[in-house]
């Protein structure tokens, strides 16, 4: 599972992760970067996959180069400004409840987290979150500067465009959630979210952690259409344009699109935002996880103790409990402005 393209720059190791699913997400994570995938195999996972490449403690311990844990541990630094790495780095990512085993986070040399602003789950899907710190760690170099104090005045509306695959469908909307998005766009012609039978549902709406995240989707395709004057950017590992980290990806009336693989026709006048990776694109909740953390990272942060903007037009309290029966269209208090 480890690849046969294999760099001295960095190792991805997972330590003690449980689900075979996410094991084979992680190898395709570590072959997008090329750089070779290994386990700490504490939960069996050898018995699903054969072929697993395996790490014992000492070797994961004693290896040469430094330990770089991905964690949103406390105290972690931003995978932002983490800097380059050394050669020779194991990176590490944990299980999918425990996150990485105390023996790593206490012989890491930097334990690194991906900033989630989002209200629900605070965590991504661990392949994702590999991708995205092999993205900043490896490769975005030469990246444009994030914008404070007034990141949501910012927030570019997203747009995933044909997902092929309804767990990479609600693996990305997790992601989305996380990164502080609270509406998502959804061209579903290959019906992978809406309307789709009980049991697809279901593992669509737990890949997305729709019962612990506030987020309204909304059905795109050709009944949706991005507002008149928006500035539309489409972002994929095959298009002729800049690197995704060096384009503009955030302001008012910007779309993001995020298409998975060519089912999707980019309107004339589309920008393009190229996300470069060494090796092989990667399935779709890794391309998703990269596109919308660069995004986040552009938005930046409210620096602390910057004024809040002032309050425009309409206001409403907060009381309102909000739930909607499945897939109906959720209005939140702050788009009654819209109407
Ligand atoms: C779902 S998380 C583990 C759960 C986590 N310990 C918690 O707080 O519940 C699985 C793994 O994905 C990686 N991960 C997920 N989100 C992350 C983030 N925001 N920053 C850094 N690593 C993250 C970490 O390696 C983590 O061990």
């Amino acid at each position: 599972m480890g690849g046969t393209v294999v760099s001295p720059r960095a190792r991805l190791v997972g330590d003690g992760v449980e689900n075979p699913a996410n094991a084979e997400a992680l190898a395709e994570a570590a072959r997008m970067f090329a750089v070779p995938c290994s386990f700490r195999d504490s939960r069996g996972l050898a018995e699903h996959l054969p072929e697993l490449s395996t790490v014992d403690t000492a070797a994961l311990l004693g290896g040469a180069g430094p330990l770089i844990a991905v964690d949103n541990a406390p105290r972690a630094e931003s995978v932002y400004r983490a800097g380059t790495l050394h050669s020779g780095a194991s990176i590490v990512v944990g299980n999918e409840r425990r996150g990485i085993r105390p023996d790593v986070l206490r012989a890491a040399a930097k334990t690194v987290q991906i900033p989630m602003p989002g209200r629900g789950v605070n965590t991504l899907n661990v392949a994702t979150a590999a991708a995205v710190a092999l993205y900043y760690l490896l490769d975005a170099h030469g990246r444009r500067q994030a914008r404070a104090p007034r990141p949501e005045s910012h927030r570019p509306t997203l747009l995933l465009a044909v997902p092929r695959d309804h767990v990479e469908a609600g693996s990305s909307l997790r992601s989305a959630a996380a990164f502080g998005w609270q509406t998502v766009v959804v061209d579903d012609r290959e019906k992978v979210w809406f309307g789709t039978p009980r049991p697809v549902r279901n593992e669509a709406r737990a890949a997305a952690r729709s019962h612990r995240n506030p987020l309204h989707v909304v059905p795109g395709g050709d009944a949706w259409s991005s507002p008149p004057g928006s500035r539309v950017v489409v972002c994929a590992p095959d298009v002729d344009g800049p690197p995704l980290h060096r384009t503009e990806l955030t302001g008012p009336g910007t779309v993001l699109v995020i298409p998975d693989g060519d089912g999707w026709e980019p309107r004339p006048g589309a920008e393009f935002a190229r996300v470069a990776v060494p090796g092989a694109a990667g399935r779709y909740r890794l391309l998703t996880g990269i596109v919308l953390a660069e995004a986040a990272r552009q938005l930046g942060t409210r620096t602390a103790g910057a004024p809040r903007p002032p309050r425009r037009g309409m206001s409403y309290g907060s009381g309102l409990d909000l739930t909607a029966p499945p897939d109906t269209d959720l209005v939140q208090p702050w788009e009654l402005t819209h109407y």
